[in-house]
Formats: structure tokens, sequence, C-alpha cells
């Protein structure tokens, strides 16, 4: 059966790169998420859109599911394949195509990494703004499946705000030229909007029109120690209200051990509970008013130490101890949560998710980190050496779902940044009513009338 579809493939493209080595399948089969057996079908790498087009035609015609793969660095296992899906991976299709100085866009194939998209930008003295700490391996298209945030997102939004037109093969196999890079455009739905986190659910997107703007000011990057939770809210208040913050982004003394066990330097001689990592626009005056707001927060006792980088390799080394916990982290397995309520409520929600994951995890050690100038919050619990990974994660899904319900009554997310995929599904409800969900099958029913784009992801 499998050799046949696969030969049907073959006969219909013959110039289609395909792999269907083991080592293949089970590189391109997953994610960053690792939890899931890689069992795909084989790889297709096509090198045009209208290569894209004719597998997704040809998936219609065979009953083949699809799984789109950028650099597979999600971190919600969207971009599994353990199913016997064709993984699609645009990692041939990464060029730049072209760079308009007067709309100041920059138009590329989606399989480009973040970081070759900000180069690009910079080369021609703009600046795209969406970042984070996989920018060298995660891609434009898959930045766009999951409406990437990142470290920046509290100055300059997230993906979504950057994408002036995309080109879109539906599940159908139609190609859309959506937003066509157009400032005003009032001509009824925006389907732009519906492919942007749409996880591969309901196409692929091939090319992408990228919005730029002017380089960042200057700045100035502090790391403060805070000695509690509740302060971080206030001490954002404090920064926010005298400087234009570039980043405002905290982890724990627990994400910190980790971090340094894999090398740097401890910041403070003594060990704090919480950490802020602030970037700031500096200009004459913007030095004396991060003083002033340090003064009156330690005033305040809600900070107890506090560093400004006189250098940009200090300011690496800083931003190091916040951009180096995912990766620190990546050996235990965690299970993680990625939440986010609005600014204002999240004193009240930080509260009661605390006292909860105290409560359910006394046994696991939990790492909270985050961009907490976003009102999002990454909870990750690591799994013990010992510990069976399906128990782990039974025992995660079961105060996840305690932790869902505190979001809703709080109007929060369970996904702010890295998508449903296979890891959130059975949360969705806490964050979308059951009329959206229902709206969401109908648009993906329209798009995707066989159901071949990521099936199981998001929803059944
Ligand atoms: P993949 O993992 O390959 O795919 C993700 C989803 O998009 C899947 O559902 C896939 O099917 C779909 N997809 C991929 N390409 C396409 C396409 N061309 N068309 C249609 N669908 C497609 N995320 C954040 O938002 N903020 C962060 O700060 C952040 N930090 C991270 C730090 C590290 C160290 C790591 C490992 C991950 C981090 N992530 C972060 C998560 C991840 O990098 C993002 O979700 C990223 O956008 C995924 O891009 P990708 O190309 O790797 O996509
Ligand atoms: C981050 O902010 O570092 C990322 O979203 C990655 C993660 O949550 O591990
Ligand atoms: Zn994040």
């Amino acid at each position: 059966m499998t050799d046949a579809r696969l030969a049907s493939l073959r006969a219909a493209l013959p110039g289609l790169r395909l792999l269907t080595d083991p080592a293949d399948l089970a590189h391109y089969g997953r994610d960053w998420t690792r939890r899931w057996t890689p069992a795909p079908l084989a790889i297709a790498l096509p090198g045009s859109v209208e290569e894209v087009q004719a597998v997704v035609r040809w998936a219609n015609a065979e009953g083949v599911a699809l799984v789109p793969s950028g650099g597979r660095t999600g971190l919600s296992g969207g971009a599994v394949a353990a199913n016997g899906e064709l993984v699609v991976s645009l990692e041939r299709m990464n060029r730049v195509l072209g760079f308009d100085p007067v709309d100041r866009s920059l138009s590329v194939q989606a399989g480009i990494p973040l970081q070759l998209a900000q180069e690009a930008a910079r080369a021609h003295g703009l600046y795209y703004p969406v970042d984070f700490a996989a920018r060298g391996s995660c891609t434009i298209g898959g930045n766009i499946a999951t409406n990437a945030g990142g470290i920046r997102v509290v100055r300059y939004g997230n993906t979504r705000d950057w994408i002036a037109g995309l080109t879109f093969v539906t599940g159908s196999g139609e190609v859309l030229r959506l937003g066509r890079g157009l400032v005003k455009d009032s001509s009824g739905y925006d389907l732009r909007h519906l492919a942007i986190a749409s996880e591969g659910t309901l196409g692929i997107v091939v090319e992408a029109t990228l919005r730029l703007t002017d380089p960042p000011p200057p700045t100035r990057v502090m790391l403060l120690a805070l000695p509690s939770f509740t302060a971080l809210m206030q001490v954002f208040a404090a920064f926010r209200g005298r400087l234009q913050l570039q980043a405002f982004e905290f982890f724990t003394d627990v994400a910190l051990k980790h971090v340094l066990a894999h090398g740097g330097q401890a910041p403070f001689d003594a060990v704090h509970p919480f950490y802020v990592v602030t970037e700031f626009a500096s200009d004459d005056t913007s030095e004396a008013e991060a003083l002033a707001a340090f003064e009156q927060c330690m005033g305040e006792g809600l900070a107890s130490d506090g560093v400004i980088a006189a250098s940009q390799a200090q300011a690496a080394q800083l931003w190091h101890l916040r951009e180096g916990i995912t990766e620190s982290l990546a050996k235990y397995l965690p299970y993680k949560n990625d939440v986010s309520v609005r600014i204002a409520a999240m004193p009240a929600f930080l509260a009661e998710a605390q006292a909860l994951l105290a409560r359910e995890y006394p046994q696991f050690e939990v790492v909270w980190f985050g961009h907490i100038g976003d009102g999002n919050l990454h909870i990750n619990i690591l799994k013990p050496e010992t510990a069976a990974q399906a128990d782990f994660v039974a025992d995660c899904e079961r105060v996840t779902k305690l932790l869902a319900e505190v979001l809703q009554r709080h109007g929060g997310s369970i996904s702010a940044e890295h998508g449903i995929g296979l890891v959130k599904k059975p949360y969705l409800w806490c964050t979308r009513s059951a009329a959206e969900i229902a709206a969401m099958r109908g648009i993906k029913a329209a798009l995707d009338p066989n159901g071949v784009m990521n099936p199981g992801k998001l929803f059944d």
C-alpha cells in the first residue's frame, strides 16, 4: 500500500525530492517535544510553489495526510508525523525573493530561517523585529503557522503584526495570494489571518511578505533580582512608566541554576528567587530613569539587586541567562505549559496558579520563566530521571486540566505562542468557546475539504 502511494507520487512528480531512509523519517518526523515516535510515510522536499501544489493535489487524490514542516523547533507537537503522513518540508524553499524599499517589505520563501530573514532586513538598513532563541533553526513558515511571539513582543507585537502578505496553498490545492502587501484593504474576510496560527491544518504557507521597520534605537540591558513573584508586575509597571521597553523577561532561581550548569557566570553574589532581564531604548535621560525606577523598586522592597551591562559582551551574557533556559532544560523532557492572561489579570492569576502548582507538584521540579511583559508565562515541569514518561505526562495532564480551569476563569489562553498542536489539544475549550471551535471546524472544511492537512493537530 505504502509503496503504491509513493510510486504514484513519483509518477505524478518525477522531479520531486523524496526521502524514505529510516534516519530521515526519524529526523523529520519529530519536533522539540520528543514525546511521539516518528513514523512518517516519507519526506517530500518540494522546490517550488507548483511542486507544493502538486503534492497537495496528489494527497487529496490518494487520501494521504500531510504534515507541513519548518525547522521542527515547535514545542507543541504540531510538526510531529507519527501516523504514516507525508512530511512536506519547506527546507529547500529558503530564499529571499525580493526587497521593496518603498513598501519597506521583504519577500521570502517560507522555509527561510528566521535569522536569515532578520539579516536580510538588516542588510537593507531595516529591521524585522520578531526574535527568539530558536532564530537559527525555526522558519518564517513555522513562525507564521504558530503566530510566534518571542522576546520583543512587548515592543513590537507578534508575527501576525508583521505579515503584509502570504502565498498559501490550501488543503484543496488552490494557490491563494493573501494580503498582497496592501496597507489598507477592507474587501471582506482577511484569509491571511486565518492562515496565521493555523498550525498547518488549513494549508501550506509557501511565501511571505514581511513588513520591516526602522532599526531599533541603541539600547541598554539590565538584570534585576526580585524577592517575590508578586513584585514582578509592580516592577514591570515602574519600568514601563519611565522607559521605552524593548523586552521585559523573567525567570526563577531554578531556571538560572539549570542555565549555569551548562556554563556561564552567576550574575550576583547571592541567589535570589526571581530575576528580570529588561532591555530599554537608551538616550540622554534613560540611564537616569532606569536608575530612578530601580531605586524606587529597591525602596519599596520590590527589587533586591541589579546590574546594567556596560558592554555588548555583558549584555549578551545577561541575555544568555534568559535565552539559554529552553536548551538547558531539554534533557529533562519537560512538560511545557505556555499560558497567557491579560496583563491586568496577571497578579490574581499568578496567585492562584502558584498555589495550585505548589499543591499539585510537590514531587516535580517546576521552572517558571517567560515573557511577563506580555502576560505570558512558561511553566516547565521536569521529568525525574526515574519516572516513566507516560506516567509523568499523565500526572502533568491531570494538573493542566486544573490549570485550564483557572485560566478560563481569568479569561486566559492555554497557548500564548507555541500553538495547540498535539500537546494542548485536550484544553482548547478553556480558551475557545464551543461556538468558536465549531466555526474553526467549518473553516477547516472549507479550505481542506478532504482533511489532508495535519489531521489530529489543534482539534480532532
Ligand atoms: P515547526 O516546528 O516545523 O512547525 C510548527 C507548526 O507549524 C507545525 O504545526 C507545522 O505543521 C506548521 N508549519 C511549519 N511550516 C509551515 C508552513 N510553511 N506552512 C504551514 N504550516 C507550517 N516560540 C515562540 O513563539 N516564542 C519563543 O520565544 C520561542 N522560543 C523558542 C526557543 C527555543 C530554544 C525553541 C526550541 C523553540 C522556541 N519557540 C518559541 C518555539 C518554536 O521555535 C516556534 O513555534 C517556531 O515558530 C516554530 O517554527 P518552525 O519552523 O520550527 O516550525
Ligand atoms: C522561550 O520563551 O524561551 C520559549 O518560548 C521556549 C520555551 O518555552 O521553552
Ligand atoms: Zn516563549
